[in-house]
């Protein structure tokens, strides 16, 4: 394959197939192939109007040994049914959705970035409500497909921090509402604070708790962590993604002399922390300098430098999902 594998960006790059799966009159269709990246669809599919869309996204890598793994496809699974169950969709089966995710590989396997050259490939499975509908009810027919698409290091200029603000005047999810599962709507609910935000020079957005706005809730697209001496702490909160990255973290933290706890942090209270990190499936772990609301700034070690846990949690993940270090937990799928 012809490809400048170390200049990939975060876009979509047409690659070969896509995995495609109908769901109609109380079945699944097997998974079929298709080569044009287009849909016909009814316009008045329910996807278009009344949100019925939820989606996940999950990376493939090629291995120091050769192998093409993909990273805790399961845990997508179990979310994508969480995310279809909250908006009364019908989601694919476990079994269903890695054989997809699988199959999508597979077929794309030319476009999964060389060992070394710090890239990925970056699976986007998706289900979406197609039935023609006028009134608001849920769609008995589904589509659920997976695309791929090479993507490039998060950090090409290497590993460092970033300044976030805290949003004001808006909220992405509501208390009781769709913020624990990865429903389309949430995105676009996030996308003017997200705007706002990077006119003003911050790159990442920091979300407070719905109904009091004192408790850190996450970020704009990835979940808070804060390292105390001896502890890994995130949000515990009802309307916050249940990311796959920081229930890795977490896990790997122990082997650090950590402790990970689930809880309910006061914005007020950031500053018992000596690092502050972000963390997701693009990045793994971005770094964070500052955060900022209003006249408040509050800053974590070097402007300049990651901190030390974050970068041993980061270099594990990596180092794992790599296949440059033992695999104990039995995260990766082979293809
Ligand atoms: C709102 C939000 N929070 C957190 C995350 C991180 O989740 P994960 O680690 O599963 O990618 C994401 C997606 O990446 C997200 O969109």
């Amino acid at each position: 394959m012809d490809m400048d594998w170390t200049n990939l960006g975060f876009n979509y790059l047409p690659t070969k197939a896509f995995v495609q799966a109908d769901y109609a009159d109380g079945a699944w269709s097997a998974p079929t192939l298709n080569t044009e990246p287009y849909l016909s669809m009814h316009i008045s599919a329910n996807c278009f109007h009344y949100g019925q869309a939820c989606f996940e996204g999950l990376k493939a890598f090629r291995t120091k040994e050769g192998k093409a793994v993909i990273f805790r496809p399961d845990m997508g699974a179990k979310r994508m049914i969480l995310s279809g169950e909250r908006i009364c969709m019908q989601p694919p089966s476990e079994e269903l959705f890695i054989e997809a995710c699988k199959m999508a590989v597979k077929e794309n396997i030319d476009y999964l970035p060389p060992y070394g050259t710090g890239a990925s490939l970056y699976m986007r499975p998706f289900l979406i409500g197609t039935q023609p509908i006028i009134g608001v009810n849920p769609s008995d027919t589904y589509t659920f497909i997976v695309f791929v698409t090479p993507v490039g290091p998060y950090y090409k200029e290497g590993f460092s921090p970033v300044n976030a603000l805290v949003v004001e005047g808006f909220d992405r999810a509501a208390a009781q509402g769709t913020g624990r599962t990865k429903v389309a709507g949430n995105y676009a609910a996030s996308l003017k604070p997200g705007i706002q935000a990077k006119k003003k020079g911050f790159p990442i957005v920091l979300y407070t708790d719905p109904v009091e706005h004192k408790y850190i809730d996450e970020f704009g697209t990835s979940n808070f962590i804060g390292i105390t001496d001896d502890e890994y702490q995130t949000p515990d909160s009802p309307s916050i993604l249940q990311s796959i990255t920081n229930n890795s973290l977490q896990t790997l933290s122990k082997e650090y002399g950590l402790t990970p706890v689930k809880m309910p942090i006061p914005l007020d209270e950031v500053d018992r922390f000596k690092e502050v990190g972000a963390c997701g499936t693009a990045a793994v772990i971005t770094p964070i300098y500052s955060i900022t609301k209003g006249d408040k700034v509050w800053t974590f070690g070097d402007e300049h430098k990651a901190g030390k846990t974050l970068t041993k949690l980061y270099e594990h993940l990596q180092g794992i999902q790599y296949g440059e270090r033992d695999d104990s937990y039995n995260w990766l799928i082979e293809v």
